[in-house]
């Protein structure tokens, strides 16, 4: 079984998770890309990534380096923003929906809020039912919790994939 992690990542949380999964499942691993970078909440400057939500423009990413024809399984990683997937997931999905597999899987990081209907968005995009989701708030993420869960989240993939 052929598997590729994909994700994004502003802050650090989600590739947190997203380089442990590929750690765990052996796969190969790769970041999303951002044509024009974005500043985050906690930065000085304009908080382009959300007025870019809040306008619900989507960013430019830049071309994978990985082919996602060529593997079996894609395991797809994003973050909530604005109440909904972020922008460049959903960029993501609109440019490569086309090119993924058979089989998916999702993971999610966010402060608190709509993670659930965040993965349902993914799942619409992608047009795929995922084999397995895994959702952690960043307070996970930051105190180290988020290491067993990923670990059965990966425990579960293997079972299914
Ligand atoms: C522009 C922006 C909007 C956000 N909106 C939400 C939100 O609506 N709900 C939520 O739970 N978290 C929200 N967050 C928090 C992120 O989902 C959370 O910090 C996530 O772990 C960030 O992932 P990253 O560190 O991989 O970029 C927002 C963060 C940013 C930068």
């Amino acid at each position: 079984m052929k598997t590729l992690v994909v994700y994004f990542s502003l802050t650090g949380n989600t590739r947190k998770v997203g380089e442990l999964i590929a750690e765990k499942l052996g796969a190969d691993v790769e970041e999303i890309k951002l044509v024009k970078a974005m500043s985050g909440m906690n930065d000085p400057r304009i908080f382009t990534s959300f007025l870019g939500c809040f306008l619900g423009k989507l960013p430019k990413i830049k071309p994978l380096e990985h082919n996602l024809g060529e593997y079996d399984l894609v395991v797809v990683g994003g973050q909530v923003w604005c109440f909904s997937l972020s922008t460049p997931l959903k960029a993501f999905f609109k440019k490569n929906s086309e090119k993924l597999q058979e089989k998916a899987a999702f993971f999610l990081t966010h402060g608190g809020m709509r993670g659930r209907a965040a993965i349902n968005t993914m799942t619409k995009s992608s047009g795929k039912t995922p084999i397995a989701t895994l959702i952690l708030k960043e307070e996970d993420v930051k105190s180290g919790d988020y290491e067993k869960k990923t670990e059965e989240f990966t425990e579960k993939i293997s079972e299914l994939a």
